[in-house]
């Protein structure tokens, strides 16, 4: 039991199904030791072959965070302008993603490092890197999770996949780091969307146990 009388249990799924993703924030600063605690929990996430490939860079400075959200919202607006689409939903766009990752007063670039991983001269090579992809994921969510329990708000954003040399170029990143994605985090401004689940029926499948 946890002081509050609450089981081990019970808050993990408390956790786990109340967290949502927030995308606007309070201005003020997450402190230090809050994100090392976030962070810490991030890397117990498991990995493959206990490899650990994320990397996680952290931007607190405006500098930083405007530098990342311009040079996003410069690739952005080429590759929807290369799409034909209209200028001014393209600069809403634009606009809307530049303040949300500076609007944050935490940003968190969660990067993949290979250079650990097993090396094949083939295409189990895909499989590696996918293993890299999804240990990296694991510790993302971890880091989503404790920032809920830190009783921040986080939302993961998926652009660093669509514009990775954008990312690495801006923050001038280590040789190596592949940008996966940014997560922003900060006190929320409001909660967030109500979230729905497709229901177990819909996602799970048992065999039956006679053989047919
Ligand atoms: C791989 C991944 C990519 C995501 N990319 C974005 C994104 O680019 N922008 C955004 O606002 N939310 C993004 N999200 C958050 C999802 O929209 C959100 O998790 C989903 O709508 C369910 O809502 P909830 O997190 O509040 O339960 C992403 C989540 C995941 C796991």
């Amino acid at each position: 039991m946890t002081p509050g009388g609450t089981s081990a249990s019970e808050l993990l799924y408390r956790l786990v199904s109340e967290r949502r993703s927030i995308r606007r924030y309070e201005a003020e600063a997450v402190p230090a030791e809050v994100l090392e605690r976030i962070l810490t929990a991030a890397r117990w996430a498991p990995s493959a072959h206990n490899r650990q490939p994320w990397r996680f860079a952290t931007l607190t400075a405006f500098h930083w965070k405007d530098r990342l959200a311009r040079a996003m919202g410069d690739r952005l607006r080429r590759d929807r302008l290369a799409d034909g689409d209209a200028v001014a939903a393209i600069e809403q766009d634009v606009a809307r993603s530049y303040a949300r990752i500076t609007g944050a007063p935490v940003v968190i670039v969660v990067a993949l490092d290979m250079s650990d991983m097993d090396r094949y001269p083939d295409d189990r090579q895909r499989a590696e890197h996918m293993m890299a992809v999804q240990s990296t994921a694991m510790a993302t969510q971890n880091l989503l999770l404790a920032a809920h329990a830190e009783g921040l708000g986080a939302c993961w954003m998926c652009a660093p996949l669509f514009c990775p040399e954008v990312v690495s170029e801006a923050l001038a990143l280590p040789s190596g780091w592949e940008p996966q994605a940014i997560v922003t985090l900060g006190k929320a401004a409001g909660p967030g969307k109500p979230a729905t689940r497709r229901p177990l029926t819909e996602i799970s499948w048992t065999p039956s146990d006679t053989p047919a």
